[in-house]
């Protein structure tokens, strides 16, 4: 998965799917791809796609595994916590899903398209949604552990936004708390999303 947009040195550009990973656009120069998409559909892909997410989703991800999996992790450290913060939540699948668990879940989205889908499903749970971009993003109260899942930090295309992105868990969560999250590996989008994956030093290029 990856709305992934890398601007190598020579600022070529790639648009995969957000979900599938199947190629938009094979690689173009910068200028002409900015000057042909909207700036909008580039700089929020999921803003047309939420109607569908779920539906499309629920066909390929077992969300029941993934969920099943984080709850073995926090058991794995001896993590018992009561609330979760879910960074990149979406629509809220998994978010929805832990919230039935029990547990009390605070879930932040750049999409207000993708958190307007969760905020219909929600009902009565235990939920709370923050408009919000996950490199800059402040809680009003700790939360135990934060999650952020189905390789969302694959979103984060550089070094920098990484550790935005931590440093805001960081502060986000108490002391001693988990951030359980996954990535794909330059070895998984090559080999499970058919993804052609270049590797250099100071850039990893994905087309
Ligand atoms: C593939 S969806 C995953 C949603 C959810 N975690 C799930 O498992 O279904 C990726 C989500 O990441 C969000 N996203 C991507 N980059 C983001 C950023 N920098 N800040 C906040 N949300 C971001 C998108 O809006 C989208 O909802």
């Amino acid at each position: 998965m990856s709305s992934c947009s890398v601007v190598s040195k020579t600022r070529s550009i790639c648009v995969i799917c957000a979900t599938c990973g199947w190629p938009l656009l094979s690689p173009l120069d910068f200028e002409v791809v900015r000057s042909i998409l909207a700036p909008a559909m580039m700089r929020e892909p999921f803003s047309r796609f939420n109607r569908h997410y779920d539906q499309f989703m629920v066909k390929y991800v077992d969300y029941k595994g993934w969920v099943d999996y984080v709850v073995r992790v926090f058991g794995h450290f001896h993590s018992d916590p009561k609330t979760i913060l879910d960074l990149a939540c979406g629509t809220g699948i998994p978010t929805l899903m832990l919230a039935r668990r029990g547990y009390r879940m605070t879930g932040v989205d750049r999409s207000p398209e993708m958190l307007a889908v969760l905020e219909s499903k929600r009902g009565n749970l235990p939920v709370t949604t923050i408009h919000s971009d996950i490199r800059d993003f402040t809680v009003p109260e700790p939360l135990e552990t934060a999650i952020c899942l189905y390789d969302s930090m694959n979103y984060l295309l550089t070094e920098d936004d990484l550790v935005r992105c931590f440093r805001c868990a960081r502060a986000a969560v108490v002391a001693g708390g988990l951030f359980v999250f996954d990535m794909n590996t330059v070895f998984g989008l090559a080999e499970h999303w058919g993804t052609r994956v270049s590797w250099s030093q100071s850039c990893c290029h994905i087309e």
